[in-house]
């Protein structure tokens, strides 16, 4: 079946730019995205691109393109499914707060409810297919609630009839459009050979065919949870080794630069830092956590376990070298955070080391300013909801404001603007003995020494 019609629910950081990439790729289809958040519909149809509500390079252009010709935003969900030859659902998957497998087992609640309405108002045969990153065997639960819709037929009216794919997203955010327009790989899990050929003819409008990587439905959900939990296990790793370069005189960069020569390693992602963000690590690998304890395999869910140990760990670490730099006590210091989001280009914070490691100072005592290019205020005030004192911590408009009186300067996000801050102009206006602490590895160090400031930077002994 050739698709001619796309529905996509959630228009949120994955189901957004993948729907304009899918649109602007293949002009032949016509891409609905669909959300209940009438404010997110409103700000991806604004006139003026630069207030989409999702902030990624070269997506603006993408949108530009093709929102109204085959691209569109709406918040009537119905009749989008109605008309779609395939449905993606791209709801958010949070970890549970409450009840069974609260703190590791993702709520699928949306999943769940976004499967109900597609049973409810989908005609003809519909392809589901899973975006958002599931625990293995969610399709079951998709596929029972839409075989009931199956079953149960309306009088008269033309048969239902689904089949459900799973279809993970690798995308990074910050690099979401490259991502999509050139992916490693693309991968279908599914049964029905018909279905993933349909999915695969959309794909392959430009991506080429032996990068279409077809599994099993259960192969494609734990293939999405396993590549993340080996990503961030990378990190945790080198964070680990960071920690005792710093003990022992070695240079962090320099050990990464050595071990990804082998190419059985490989070089990417391998810098050390404040600890992974965003919103998939972290509940990817507690979800395969809950997994294995599910299934009785307690030492290799307590192996996985171990990686969000260390990275909340490194978080707290780097909140503690501050006070202890500053001499056991921050009652009252200034300290000026630059970046908050979880990583360089993007505006999001979910899950930032930032939060933590803030949250920790202001324990201590120390008052904040904080600078991010792209986060806004109202975001990092959601975010430390510990405190909304103005005393305590309030957003500047440059690394400029944030410095001035502070007593530390502390680096959290790597924006390329961090890399040529002015380290003599920046002294100038800071409290001394002056210090400043870089978790990214990202400013000029010679040059922050060179204006008189204690250097402290990750992984360098
Ligand atoms: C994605 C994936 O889908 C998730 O599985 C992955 O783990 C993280 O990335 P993301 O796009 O980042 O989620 O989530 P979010 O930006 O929160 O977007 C989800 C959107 O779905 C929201 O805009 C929300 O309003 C919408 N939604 C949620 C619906 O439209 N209907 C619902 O029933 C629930
Ligand atoms: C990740 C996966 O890369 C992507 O394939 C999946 O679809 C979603 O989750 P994302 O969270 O957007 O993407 O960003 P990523 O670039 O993977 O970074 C995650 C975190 O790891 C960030 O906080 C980043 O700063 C940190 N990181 C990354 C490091 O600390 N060191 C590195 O070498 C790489």
């Amino acid at each position: 079946m050739s698709i001619r019609t796309i529905c996509c629910i959630g228009a949120g950081y994955v189901g957004g730019p993948t729907m304009a990439v899918i649109a602007d790729r293949c002009p032949g289809i016509q891409v609905t995205v669909v959300d209940l958040n009438q404010a997110r519909i409103d700000a991806w149809n604004d006139p003026d691109l630069s207030k989409l509500p999702v902030y990624e390079p070269g997506l603006d252009a993408v949108v530009g393109r093709c929102r109204g010709r085959n691209l569109h935003f709406s918040t009537a969900v119905e009749p989008a499914i109605a008309a779609a030859d395939m449905v993606f659902l791209s709801v958010n998957t949070p970890t549970k707060t409450k009840g069974v497998g609260a703190g590791q087992a993702s709520d699928l609640r949306w999943i769940e409810a976004s499967a109900r309405q597609v049973a409810a108002c989908a005609q003809g045969h519909t392809i589901v297919v899973e975006k958002s990153t599931l625990p293995v065997r969610t399709a079951e639960t998709v596929k029972a609630i839409l075989s009931a819709a199956q079953d149960v037929l309306p009088g008269g009216g033309e048969p239902k009839s689904f089949a459900v794919l799973s279809n993970p997203e690798f995308l990074a955010e910050g690099t979401a459009i490259p991502d999509l327009e050139s992916p490693d790989r693309v991968l279908i899990g599914g049964e029905d050979p018909q279905a993933i050929e349909s999915l695969a003819g959309v794909y392959g409008q430009w991506v080429p065919q032996e990068r279409i990587l077809r599994t099993n439905l259960w192969s494609s959900e734990l293939s999405k949870l396993t590549a993340n939990a080996f990503l961030a296990q990378r990190i945790s790793s080198i964070n680990s080794i960071a920690a005792l370069c710093e003990a022992t005189g070695a240079d962090v960069q320099e050990v990464a630069h050595a071990i990804g020569a082998d190419n059985r390693i490989g070089s990417k992602f391998l810098k050390a830092g404040p600890g992974f963000g965003g919103s998939c690590f972290q509940k990817d690998i507690l979800n395969l956590v809950y997994l294995c304890g599910y299934y009785g395999l307690h030492k290799v869910a307590a192996y996985w376990q171990s990686v969000v140990e260390l990275n909340d760990w490194q978080q707290h670490r780097i909140a503690r070298l501050v006070v202890q730099s500053l001499f056991g006590t921050l009652t009252g210091k200034r300290i000026a955070v630059l970046g908050f989001a979880f990583k360089a280009d993007t505006n999001d914070t979910r899950e930032t080391p930032a939060i933590r490691i803030c949250q920790d100072l202001l324990e201590e005592g120390a008052r904040l300013a904080i600078y991010d290019p792209k986060v806004v205020e109202s975001q990092i005030a959601k975010d430390l909801s510990c405190s909304t004192d103005p005393d305590l911590w309030h957003c500047v408009p440059s690394p400029d404001q944030a410095v001035v009186g502070a007593d530390a300067v502390l680096v959290l996000t790597e924006w390329s603007i961090f890399a040529d801050l002015d380290w003599a102009h920046i002294a100038s206006r800071m409290r001394h003995p002056a210090w400043v602490f870089d978790t990214r590895l990202i400013i000029n160090q010679s040059a922050a020494r060179a204006a008189g400031l204690n250097v402290w930077s990750v992984g360098i002994g």
